[in-house]
């Protein structure tokens, strides 16, 4: 059990920790060019993937949430969906491309500063705000849905899709299920 600050920084420090090795690189064990790329393309997967399911998650309950208790709720939300929804379409748009192409590290570049500055945005903006105002108890509910929410969050970012939580959750088990068929399909997030 772990209330929604607790269940979001968990989130973010993986985000942050795959930003910083991606960053490195990938690992230079690999034996050739060819292997280097697949590595390269399974970090790129799996930022994907962690990233898709954080923000949808935070689209069905964290944005209400801060809607309904914070005063400036509505201005901080709308801001950070618009960061949210910048992100996806460049995540979307890496999917289409193969690392080693130049375009492709110039996207990822974009996408980790836009992904570094977001969620600077919600820890030192949004969460502040949020914890003046909400109580332990709803903290920790909140921790609960999204944790459990997370599990059959899509994989993909769907920047096409309206940032709505109602909309999410009606198409989301269908969406996320989808996604995980695609993702068998192509070979994505696979070792
Ligand atoms: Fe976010
Ligand atoms: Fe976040």
């Amino acid at each position: 059990m772990a209330n929604v600050f607790e269940v979001l920084e968990r989130d973010h420090e993986e985000v942050k920790g795959l930003v910083t090795e991606m960053e490195a690189g990938p690992p230079l064990t690999a034996a050739s060019e060819h292997d280097l790329l697949l590595a390269r393309k399974h970090q790129v997967d799996r930022l994907i993937t962690e990233e898709s399911k954080h923000e949808a998650v935070e689209e069905e309950y964290f944005w209400p949430t801060v809607r309904e208790l914070v005063p400036n709720g509505n201005e901080l939300a709308n801001h950070a969906v618009k960061q949210e929804q910048q992100a996806k379409f460049v995540l979307d748009d890496l999917i289409g491309y193969e690392p080693g192409e130049a375009r492709y590290e110039e996207m990822l570049t974009g996408a980790m500063t836009m992904l570094r500055e977001h969620i600077a945005y919600e820890e030192e903006q949004v969460w502040p705000e949020l914890r003046l105002v909400i109580s332990p108890e709803r903290a920790m509910e909140l921790g609960t849905k999204i944790e459990r929410a997370k599990k059959m969050a899509p994989t993909r970012p769907h920047p096409r899709t309206p940032p709505n939580p109602g909309l999410l959750k009606a198409t989301s088990p269908f969406v996320a299920t989808a996604d995980r068929i695609r993702d068998l399909v192509t070979g994505r997030g696979r070792r």
